[in-house]
């Protein structure tokens, strides 16, 4: 089932998820909902905070859907390993029609639990590197808007409530 994607402006987007502690059945069909909607968005990554669920699981394909092996299903994700710096262009379902670039690392090493609870460490370098911790934000309350100068921050949220009022976001 493809779920509506938050936008920004929902303060669903600035909290802290909790941890999962049930590797259930709601928590894989929430899992694959996650999968389906960051699929026809189309997306790289999405958060369950993106959906409205304050729950620390994310799901990243750095292809898009187009290598096969390439989702990434990842529960309680916590950073090993940062390596680097890289500077890019990247936006956000929830920020829709906004890019800007952003530092983060070149290189990221991440564990977590799949989706039966079972440990895994995942290792990423450039877009995947990028992907990582832009969703790791997400569940930190962290958006991409929020690693800009005040100045650029301030742009693209005016540019924001003028699409709000305008009843276009
Ligand atoms: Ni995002």
């Amino acid at each position: 089932m493809i779920l509506p994607i938050v936008k920004y402006g929902n303060s669903v987007l600035h909290r802290v998820a909790e941890p999962v502690t049930a590797f259930d059945e709601a928590l894989e069909r929430l899992s694959r909902d996650m999968v389906e909607t960051m699929y026809a968005a189309p997306g790289v990554g999405l958060a369950a905070p993106q959906v409205g669920v304050l729950t620390r699981l994310m799901v990243i394909d750095a292809t898009g859907g187009e290598k096969a092996g390439s989702l990434m299903v990842l529960a309680n994700p916590e950073i090993v390993e940062s390596e680097g710096d890289q500077y890019e262009e990247e936006g956000c379902l929830s920020i829709p029609e906004f890019t800007a670039r952003v530092h983060r690392p070149r290189k990221l090493v991440v564990s977590g639990q799949r989706i039966d609870g079972s440990q895994t460490v995942v290792g990423g370098e450039e877009l995947l590197a990028r992907i990582l911790s832009h969703e790791i934000d997400h569940l930190n309350g962290v958006l991409f808007i929020d690693h800009l100068s005040l100045i650029k921050r301030d742009i693209i949220k005016r540019k924001i409530r003028k699409k709000v009022r305008a009843g276009e976001w």
